[in-house]
């Protein structure tokens, strides 16, 4: 097995940034219905599940799924399996991803979710790499930006689907 990647982020400082963005969240969100999170898998599980349980308001939970990197590189298309329990319908969502790179992803899950008809959409992202957009998107609420790194950890994997349970974001030194 390779050896550990390098820590980008530690986990107390990954911890803060979540606090802080599900505050923003709480803040900004119309309080008159719960807030339905919609997560996409699985590299946002674990930052959506530590995101979900520092928000002091009513929500409920549906997952999503998409698929656009094939190895470490960015295929140019996405895949998705979007199958909601919840209907979206006059609901205030907050779409959650692990990383913004090239955009394809939530632009497209954006499109997707739009065309349900819920009164708001936000999206939520841990990390963000402006340096590799190709689709003009940004999110509304970002917890870091980084350099233009494959990072693994806290939710993401690499080729081999490993190391997702690292807590903390690392990447291999070149
Ligand atoms: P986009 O569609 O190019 O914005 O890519 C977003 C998706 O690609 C994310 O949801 C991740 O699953 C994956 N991805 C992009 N960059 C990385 C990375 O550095 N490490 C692991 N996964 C990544
Ligand atoms: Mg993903």
């Amino acid at each position: 097995m390779n050896k550990a990647p390098e820590p980008l982020l530690p986990p107390d400082v990954i911890a803060r940034r979540v606090a802080e963005l599900a505050g923003r969240i709480a803040e900004d969100v119309p309080k008159d219905a719960p807030l339905e999170m919609v997560v996409v898998a699985c590299g946002a599980l674990v930052f959506a599940a530590d995101l979900m349980r520092a928000l002091p308001i009513p929500m409920t939970l549906d997952v999503v799924f998409a698929k656009s990197y094939y190895g470490r590189e960015s295929s140019g298309s996405v895949s998705t399996e979007v199958s909601l329990r919840n209907s979206l319908k006059g609901r205030h969502v907050v779409l959650i991803d692990d990383i913004l790179d090239s955009g394809r992803t939530l632009s497209t899950l954006v499109k997707e979710l739009s065309a349900s008809g819920p009164a708001s959409l936000k999206t939520c992202v841990l990390l963000d790499k402006p340096s590799r957009r190709a689709v003009g998107i940004e999110a509304d609420y970002a917890g870091f930006t980084i350099p233009d790194e494959f990072v693994v950890g806290y939710g993401l994997d690499d080729v081999d689907g490993l190391w997702r349970n690292l807590p903390y974001v690392g990447f291999f030194k070149k």
